[in-house]
């Protein structure tokens, strides 16, 4: 087919997501064709450094991976799929190896997207609440600027006003937490001078809705699409404590730090805290295949046996797809890439380096009001003025953004989450990045910042 027509094809037929296509009655949409390693080429042959991962922090291994390809098509000549109320070989050898990396952590139950994943953690919370307490301690709670995915029940504890303005009515039961920005912080404190409210405040919301109706709390380990917010280090074992005083679940949401973007595998393992849910996806087997997972302590799993004489004590959930051999065997393969390769140091090394040549732009550039992030994970917020952290327009990330591409260089930005702050450029680089390749994506955002 030619380059012509499958954009005619795209245009006439494709809805894109998170796009206003009224744009593409006098433009073309981007349309990608292939990939090697850390670039990605366009139909019309245009070649694109890719500082997202595939635009959402997901090709965490990079593109063309002969290895990944293989292990999925052996996979799927053995057998492709089979419901996942039996077992089968990639899920068990997954579930084994991915426990083996998360302490505390015992069983692993298959889904295939992020949303999924929460709402399986969601589901297990709100059935325990009906075998021990008589359905009460159901309610969940969220944090303003978190995102826990795009189904109603993922939105309905989503703390990002734009995603779900338009979407509702939401569930019933989910209750907001302020969020943990320092550089923003919600009680107009400073660091080093609070008591880290923005941690206690978790007590005060669990007091007012009655602890014998909360039954647990959902959390980013570093907040991601919301602009990138890594908490303080006493936020978490705040956090944890309050939530064993009150006998409430903690349940962290890795769907994009899981498996090495903050060069631990998990973001929480850079903080001092145990999670009895832990959901993740997207860079789980690196954009090969679609794959999730929502993984618990084996005291969440033994609640679902404690009664078997009971017909409703199970939990009865399904996802088809969750029964995809893909997906566990990608994952598997994706592992042991990042084992083999050693690609945690080098999410460190190179991350660092990363970390350090936007500070060095914050130097350069009084935009630049804040530079954070772990790991090959890193925001850039982007202000008027420096004292007073007056948010830039969104227009300014988006022509940054778009200056950037022209240039053959993808970075990303908070897209449509908050009225006023969508004002953070955000680089995720797959793990195989190199400092010559940080170079390139630095430069492109200078030349991109000299000129707004
Ligand atoms: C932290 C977080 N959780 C959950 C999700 C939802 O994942 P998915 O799009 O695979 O449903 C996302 C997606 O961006 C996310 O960033």
């Amino acid at each position: 087919m030619s380059e012509s027509t499958i954009i005619q094809n795209d245009k006439k037929h494709v809805w894109h997501h998170l796009t206003q296509h009224k744009a593409f009655e006098s433009s073309d949409p981007l349309v990608v064709s292939k990939g090697k390693g850390m670039y990605v080429t366009d139909t019309k042959g245009d070649e694109y450094l890719d500082a997202t991962s595939g635009g959402v922090w997901t090709v965490n291994l990079g593109y063309g991976r002969d290895e990944m390809v293989d292990t999925i098509s052996n996979q799927l000549s053995k057998i492709p799929y089979f419901a996942g109320s039996v077992g089968n070989e990639p899920a068990a050898k997954y579930a084994k190896e991915l426990t083996s990396i998360m302490p505390g952590l015992d069983r692993v139950y298959y889904s295939n997207s992020g949303s999924e994943a929460n709402e399986k953690g969601y589901k297990m919370v709100r059935q325990i609440a009906h075998f021990q307490n008589e359905g009460k301690k159901h309610k969940i709670i969220y944090r303003d600027r978190d995102y826990h995915g795009t189904t109603i029940g993922a939105m309905s504890s989503s703390g990002q006003i734009q995603r779900t303005k338009q979407y509702g009515p939401f569930a019933p039961g989910f209750v907001e937490m302020p969020n943990c920005c320092c550089y923003r912080c919600p009680f107009g404190k400073k660091y080093g001078e609070c008591n880290i409210e923005c941690a206690h405040a978790l007590e005060d919301v669990i007091k007012k809705e009655g602890a014998d109706n909360v039954g647990s709390v959902v959390l980013e380990s570093i907040t991601a699409g919301g602009g990138v917010i890594t908490p303080v280090p006493e936020y978490f074992p705040i956090i944890e404590s309050i939530c064993r005083k009150y006998d409430v679940l903690l349940h962290i949401d890795e769907v994009v730090c899981g498996l090495g973007r903050t060069g631990k595998w998990f973001g929480y393992q850079n903080y001092d805290v145990q999670p009895d849910i832990v959901t993740t996806a997207k860079g789980l087997a690196a954009g090969y295949a679609a794959i999730s997972v929502t993984v618990t302590t084996d005291k969440v799993f033994e609640a679902f046996k404690e009664d078997s004489s009971n017909p409703d004590s199970y939990f009865r959930d399904i996802s088809t797809f969750g029964g995809c051999t893909a997906g566990p065997a990608a994952a598997l393969e994706t592992l042991n890439i990042i084992k083999r390769d050693k690609l945690l140091e080098n999410v460190n090394t190179v991350g660092n380096y990363l970390k350090s040549k936007l500070h060095e732009l914050e130097e350069k550039h009084q935009i630049i009001g804040e530079v954070r992030g772990k790991g090959l994970f890193c925001g850039v917020e982007l202000v008027k003025d420096r004292q007073t952290r007056e948010p830039v327009d969104e227009t300014v990330a988006m022509s940054i953004v778009g200056h950037c591409l022209k240039n053959k260089v993808m970075i990303g930005r908070t897209n449509r989450c908050f009225e006023h702050n969508n004002n953070v450029l955000l680089f995720s680089p797959a793990f195989i990045c190199t400092k010559n390749e940080v170079d390139l994506i630095v430069e492109a955002v200078d030349n991109a910042l000299e000129v707004n």
